[in-house]
């Protein structure tokens, strides 16, 4: 993708006033925010909706998961919301990952409104092989990460989530319109926390990410403000 700002700020912190101020704050230097499970569950749907009144673009991280009419619905929801991303996991398979992408269109039809991008998910950073046998997996994380791609996309899904690691191998197996996400990304120096395996945002997008979702580089920044302005900058 270009010409559009790459940066989603995740806004991991659970309070509302916080959220929104943080919001509000970066939104000149930021693409989009990242409304995740811990503040959705905290400040729900209204937050979602503060945010959109105020311009802002929401990447809305709840990773669904469960029988297709459900997550029909929930996308559903979302789309009144007007988020303009959202995540879903590949794992619930063919028939509920086509269902979530029919139901983003076809709400956002009704509503003459674009579809949000509807992001799948495929293997979480947090298994490794050993926790995938565990549940009777017995392909290895990377195959199962190429796997579960290709079906998200041969169900119509317009983009995924990967990890930095995943860019290079996802960029080679899928249409180049994919959109790829990813987090785990830490600028130049910036320590790497609990992210075992990082990119650049340059290295990334380079790599081919469409969009790069940044936490605590901004977050912890003494000026997040800043510390997102010069992520940016270090783009061009
Ligand atoms: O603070 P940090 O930049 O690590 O935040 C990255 C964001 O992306 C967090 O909201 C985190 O939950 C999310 N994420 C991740 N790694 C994954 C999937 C999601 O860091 N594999």
């Amino acid at each position: 993708m270009h010409n559009h700002n790459p940066l989603i700020v995740a806004l991991d912190v659970a309070d509302a006033a916080q959220a929104l101020d943080l919001a509000a704050r970066l939104a000149p230097a930021v693409g989009a925010v990242k409304v995740g499970l811990e503040l959705f569950t905290a400040a729900g749907p209204d937050m979602v909706r503060r945010l959109r009144a105020a311009g802002i673009a929401v990447f809305l991280d709840l990773k669904l998961h469960d029988i297709p009419h459900t997550v029909a619905r929930a996308v559903e929801a979302a789309v009144r919301l007007d988020v303009q991303l959202l995540t879903v996991h590949a794992g619930g398979g063919r028939a509920m990952l086509e269902a979530a992408e029919q139901a983003a269109r076809a709400e956002a039809g009704r509503r003459a409104q674009p579809p949000p991008l509807v992001l799948g998910v495929t293997v979480l950073t947090s298994l490794d092989d050993a926790a995938l046998a565990e549940l009777g997996v017995a392909t290895p994380v990377a195959a199962q990460v190429e796997r579960l791609a290709r079906l998200a996309v041969a169900a119509g899904l317009r983009g995924l989530v990967c990890s930095p690691l995943e860019l290079p191998v996802l960029r080679a197996v899928l249409p180049r319109q994919v959109q790829l996400v990813t987090p785990g990304i830490r600028p130049p120096g910036a320590p790497a926390g609990d992210q075992k395996r990082t990119l650049t945002p340059r290295e990334a997008l380079a790599a081919g990410a469409d969009w790069l979702v940044i936490g605590r580089p901004i977050l912890a920044a003494p000026d997040p403000r800043a510390a997102a302005a010069q992520i940016l900058a270090s783009l061009a």
